[in-house]
């Protein structure tokens, strides 16, 4: 598939998860969610269930795991009777192009303790996985990966009766996968579990097991973060009813879209506000946007609307703790850049030549090619913002993201621009077209196939 965008004149529209077009439940926590059901014993309910690419591969390796499942619209309902009783798969647990369907089935299956092998595209197979390996190896667990720690990764047989040791252990990076990886195979340890890491990273496992009974406690000493878990006395998780709250990084793509087309002013509701991913949203703030949000709910994540309008935005300096509360945004952010007056220049943020491509360099080769003053830092990138770019026909690298962030440059474009092999927004958000569209943007979809 073929998008292209133009410059419009106002977007407008409220959008949220029931809406339609809509905002799709959370990628995280629809992640979580699948798995820690599948973990339980009993019937589960997973409302407003991203059903798309990514999840997708982790709803098949449950089922190879012997969890059953069914989509009902967007309510997934699991059944199962719960790790302990998971079958060995017959397969290679296949995780795509999903880092975190890897690293969180790793420590689910580690807890289990079935044998599996888990694999995945080429660029997964490029993703480091040493920051799991290694962990998981220092408590008990039978896994390796190839020569350079990548996957594929091995889980060899264990004694499922014998208990993993529980694990005290700084993270080199924060990585709520890392972290999420070892809380999960905690589950199966005689011991308790100390993680620490800092700056914070999302908590969506902590808030989700924490509401699930399990035994947790959370402390906060300067920027670095503890989390502290005690062995569960139940075996198991118990199933639950879960309400998943729109993907903040999905509403990201309107937010900006609506901020640099002037004119616009837009709604979303029910969106997930989650402090540990909303970074981008202070950082707008800072710049300038007209941003207002309100909270309607909290257990056991907070939710509530966010009100934008067009606004004037001044470049900004970005390092630090922010880049982790704002990690999946980059690609978005540089958008709104683009339309800021003077510079932003983002440090600190290394991590993001570990993510579906290496968004650093990725996302400078794209802008450049559209006509944007860029330049790129090892840790990061500086962008010199303009009125409008001149457009172009661009790759969005195989990177779901970057494809959605291209798109919404179209709109302060004086030619469009055209992203090709756009399909991949499929990823995370297949309304993304509808939604723009619906709001009032100049965007066109086209089958290279039928032109
Ligand atoms: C995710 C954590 C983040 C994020 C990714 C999803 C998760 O990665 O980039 O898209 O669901 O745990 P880190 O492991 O670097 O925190």
């Amino acid at each position: 598939l073929k998008l292209t965008t133009h410059q419009s004149h106002s977007l407008k529209g409220e959008f949220s998860t029931k809406s339609i077009p809509g905002i799709p439940g959370d990628k995280s926590i629809s992640h979580r969610a699948a798995l820690m059901a599948g973990m339980a014993r009993g019937e589960s309910r997973i409302h407003n269930f991203m059903d798309s690419g990514v999840t997708k591969v982790m709803l098949d390796a449950l089922r190879q795991l012997g969890v059953e499942w069914r989509l009902n619209e967007n309510v997934l309902i699991v059944r199962s009777e719960g790790f302990r009783d998971w079958n060995t798969p017959q397969q290679v647990l296949y995780c795509g192009n999903s880092a975190t369907t890897m690293r969180l089935l790793a420590g689910a299956v580690a807890a289990a303790g079935v044998p599996a092998v888990l694999d995945g595209s080429e660029s997964l197979r490029s993703r480091p996985m040493d920051r799991i390996i290694s962990p998981l190896q220092s408590m008990g667990v039978p896994i390796k990966g190839s020569a350079s720690n990548t996957a594929p990764l091995v889980i060899s047989p264990r004694n499922p009766s014998a208990p993993l040791s529980g694990i005290e252990y700084t993270l080199p990076v924060s990585s709520a996968q890392v972290k999420t990886c070892l809380l999960l195979a905690s589950l199966a340890a005689d011991g308790s579990t100390t993680l620490r890491e800092s700056p914070m990273s999302r908590d969506h496992t902590e808030r989700m097991l924490e509401w699930l009974g399990v035994p947790i406690e959370n402390s906060f000493d300067a920027n670095s973060h503890t989390v502290h878990m005690y062995p569960i006395r139940s075996g198991t998780l118990p199933s639950f009813e879960l309400v998943v709250p729109g993907d903040f990084s999905s509403a990201a793509f309107l937010i900006v879209a609506g901020l640099i087309t002037p004119g616009s002013e837009i709604v979303l509701k029910n969106i997930g506000l989650n402090h540990t991913r909303t970074g981008m949203l202070d950082v707008l703030q800072l710049m300038g946007a007209n941003i207002a949000t309100s909270i309607t709910s909290t257990s056991p994540e907070p939710e509530g609307d966010i009100r934008i309008k067009s606004s004037d935005l001044v470049g900004i300096t970005i390092g630090s703790e922010m880049v982790v509360r704002m990690i999946d945004e980059f690609p978005i952010f540089s958008i709104a850049a683009l339309k800021s007056s003077g510079y932003t220049k983002v440090y600190d943020a290394i991590e993001l030549r570990y993510k579906e491509t290496d968004r650093i360099s990725s996302l400078c080769s794209e802008l450049s090619i559209i006509g944007a003053s860029v330049s790129e830092h090892s840790d990061g990138f500086s962008i010199l913002g303009s009125k409008e770019i001149q457009g172009g026909t661009v790759d969005p690298h195989s990177d779901h993201r970057l494809a959605m962030s291209l798109a919404v440059a179209g709109l302060i474009s004086t030619m469009g621009v055209t992203v090709n092999s756009a399909e991949i927004i499929n990823e995370s958000f297949p309304s993304f077209f509808d939604a723009l569209n619906a709001a009032g943007a100049k965007i066109h979809c086209s089958d290279p196939g039928q032109d």
